[in-house]
């Protein structure tokens, strides 16, 4: 079987990776792709948004399955246009890849099925939001509706903060026509938590729980990213929480995307704020999580195929999916100055340290080949995942493994996983 993956960071190389232990895979290719890929697939210069130019290759290719990667063409409809076309294409349609493209959509829609998340009003004014903002006080959160790469939300501790928010969002447009609309949310507190799951339309089935690291700096601090680190499981999730989470979010999703003629499948995503025991919903994505994927896919014990096609089927109740009973951690090495402006084109040593131990993947992200050697070419460069037998096993695997690797410039958070070594 042939399979091409859409995309080319840190999630693709690790979906790539899991891809290459099947034994229904003759061939894999990817678009972009990236240094790292390209050693276990074929990377193919096919730009991720030309959807016209995709469908064409895996016409011509003979391509069984494609997966997508990132949300940006998701939220453009390259499912639709793949179905069209009589291909069978991984991911959700635009219509319900709004859940992620659209935070009002998503608001609206938590509202209507009675799903747990923050209070919140909708402006695209932006004197009526200032008003709003004034009136309510802080802390606050700014979001921008539509998708700004992980950098169009804003906790606003103080109201120089909100306003400033509001003024880059609607007045600056940085975000451009995402801005057009902005969220006003309550802040909550608590402890964050991804859960993803995987969907057929009818069935969901939870994958192993992760926690995600936002921010740049150690203990949480400096400018949000797409991602620092990840972990699994996250021991926030108990059993418990974990059923609670499919009885009060993921489930009522499915049920209402069906009630509004939308059939679901692929992966759904929930950020989820955890407090008392109880969750609540910050945001869904229509696709795994980066750099969630790389610690979670590391444990997946099933194979990624059958339940690519068990989605694509609506077969997934009669898939058992299994994970190893084993942590892993991944640590993001990034670009100096990422998550603002970069350098690129750092030569990176010390990626062939890894080849005789097998509970170290080094999963690339932004990297490239120049002139024979591998370099950065991008913000996060590559997601450094080990297993251990616990956290604190894997982390130490992690970390280790981080000090064989080095670029000018690399940057990364020394406390990944310290929050699940904390708890009692
Ligand atoms: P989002 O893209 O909506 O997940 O927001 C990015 C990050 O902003 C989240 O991971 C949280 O750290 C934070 N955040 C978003 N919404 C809220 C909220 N209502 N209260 C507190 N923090 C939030
Ligand atoms: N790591 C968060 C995300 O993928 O959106």
């Amino acid at each position: 079987m042939k399979v091409l993956v859409i995309g080319g960071g840190g999630r693709e190389h690790a979906i790539v990776w899991k891809l290459a232990q099947s034994r229904h895979i003759d061939k894999i290719y990817c678009s972009p792709g990236n240094a790292g890929i390209s050693e276990i697939a074929e990377c193919i210069d096919v730009g991720t948004n030309d959807f016209g130019a995709l469908i064409d290759f895996v016409k011509y290719e003979w391509v069984d399955l494609t997966i997508v990667g990132p949300e940006e063409p998701l939220s453009r409809g390259i499912v639709d246009a793949f179905e069209k076309e009589g291909r069978r294409v991984l991911g959700p349609t635009r219509k319900a890849a709004q859940l992620e493209s659209s935070k009002v959509f998503a608001k609206d829609f938590m509202r209507r099925y009675g799903i747990p998340t923050a209070g919140y009003s909708v402006f695209s004014s932006s004197v009526h939001a200032e008003d709003h903002v004034r009136m309510k006080g802080t802390p606050i959160v700014i979001k921008a509706d539509g998708l700004a790469a992980g950098k169009g939300v804003f906790v606003a501790g103080t109201m120089d903060e909100a306003i400033a928010a509001l003024k880059l969002i609607m007045k600056e447009k940085a975000f451009g026509s995402a801005g057009d609309r902005v969220v006003v949310e309550e802040c909550l507190e608590g402890e964050e938590a991804s859960f993803m799951a995987f969907c057929d339309g009818k069935t969901v089935k939870p994958m192993a729980s992760s926690q995600d690291h936002k921010r740049i700096f150690d203990g949480d601090k400096g400018p949000n990213t797409g991602g620092m680190g990840a972990y699994s499981p996250a021991p926030v999730v108990t059993e418990k929480l974990e059923a609670e989470i499919m009885e009060k979010v993921m489930w009522p999703v499915m049920r209402g995307l069906k009630a509004e003629g939308i059939q679901y499948k692929g992966i759904l995503y929930a950020g989820l704020m955890i407090r008392d025991g109880s969750p609540s919903v910050l945001e869904f994505n229509c696709r795994l999580g980066d750099p969630e994927t790389q610690p979670v896919l590391s444990r997946l014990d099933t194979d990624l195929v059958d339940i690519a096609f068990a989605m694509l089927d609506g077969k997934l109740s009669e898939l058992d999916i299994r994970w190893k009973q084993k942590s892993s951690v991944c640590v993001v090495l990034a670009s100096k100055g990422y998550p603002g402006k970069y350098d690129k084109g750092k030569v990176i040593s010390g990626l062939d340290g890894f080849r005789d131990e097998p509970d170290v993947a080094v999963f690339h992200a932004g990297t490239a080949f120049d002139d024979g050697n591998i370099v950065t070419a991008g913000g996060r460069v590559l997601g450094v995942t080990a297993l251990g037998s616990d956290i604190g096993s894997a982390k130490e695997k992690a970390y280790r493994a981080v000090g064989k690797i080095h670029f000018e410039g690399m940057h990364y958070r020394t406390d990944i996983a310290d929050r699940a070594l904390r708890r009692p």
